[in-house]
């Protein structure tokens, strides 16, 4: 089949995939980026299991069109509930040669060096709970671990309106907290496994027990993909190297800049798709 060279992919429901994208580009800045967020649609957390593979699939191939060889899913419940059905039933149809990757597996995969007593929490939308995709991929790789899953469909929201240092999020960072730690007192590590999450890190930090550890992915993400490209040289070779990221959005762009730039730590200048 026909390989062509291009930038590597990165789609999220909105914005939350901004958090991964930037932990990549700090590790890999040579090469180029899409960003594409599906805002007009957002949020996907509370969506069917058929809708969510439904849209990603044709963010999927949205970007393979615009030439990407490799797309990484910077979104928990899109990697949850769409990315093994993409991977197995679609892509050998689409382009065998291409890839796509998710957030979850990496971040799975680093459990076992950062818990200290195999109790893990993950925090997630109420879609990547009820997937049990934490559980399932954990119990592959650790069968003695013990997971917990809890839901916070309250901190997409809190972020996405810009109350992320208000009341309101002390009153619901603190009530998941409490919950996660009734469900099982003896947890040492907590996944934030929604891309939003790390915006809310502050408040996170001030009511988590001291000597619980929280894990971000931007960085294990970047890690995990710099890991695969190294293992990889006949996909590394097919990804262009000019250090640029092109923004996209189904929303308005304006819209979409504003707030795009509270992830990014950066200004963002972003197209209608
Ligand atoms: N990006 C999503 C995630 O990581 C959260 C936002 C949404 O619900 O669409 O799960």
């Amino acid at each position: 089949m026909f390989s062509i060279d291009g930038p590597i992919g990165v789609f999220d429901s909105g914005y939350g995939g901004l958090t991964i994208l930037r932990g990549i580009r700090k590790l890999l800045p040579q090469y180029d980026y899409i960003y594409l967020g599906d805002n007009a649609r957002a949020p996907y957390g509370n969506r069917s299991f058929d809708i969510v593979y439904q849209f990603t699939l044709e963010a999927v191939n949205e970007l393979f069109s615009r030439g990407c060889p490799l797309v990484i899913i910077a979104c928990n419940t899109a990697s949850a509930k769409a990315l093994r059905s993409i991977q197995q039933r679609d892509l050998p149809g689409i382009d065998p040669t291409r890839r796509v990757l998710g957030v979850i597996r990496p971040t799975v995969e680093v459990l076992g060096q950062l818990s200290s007593g195999g109790h893990v929490g993950v925090f997630g939308t109420p879609g990547t709970i009820a997937s049990q995709s934490y559980d399932i991929e954990i119990a592959k790789l650790y069968p003695d671990f013990v997971t917990t899953g809890q839901p916070c469909p309250m901190w997409v929201p809190l972020v996405e309106n810009k109350e992320a240092d208000g009341p309101g999020a002390d009153y619901f960072v603190h009530k998941y907290i409490s919950r996660l730690l009734e469900a099982d007192p003896k947890i040492d590590s907590v996944v934030l496994g929604c891309t939003h999450y790390p915006l809310l890190i502050d408040k996170i930090r001030q009511y988590m027990p001291a000597g619980i550890r929280i894990i971000e992915q931007g960085d294990i993400v970047a890690a995990s993909l710099c890991d695969y490209l190294q293992r990889h040289p006949e996909m590394e070779s097919r990804l262009t190297r000019g250090g640029t990221v092109e923004y996209l959005t189904t929303e308005n762009p304006d819209k979409f800049n504003d707030l795009a730039a509270l992830f990014m730590h950066s200004e963002v200048n972003a197209s209608r798709l």
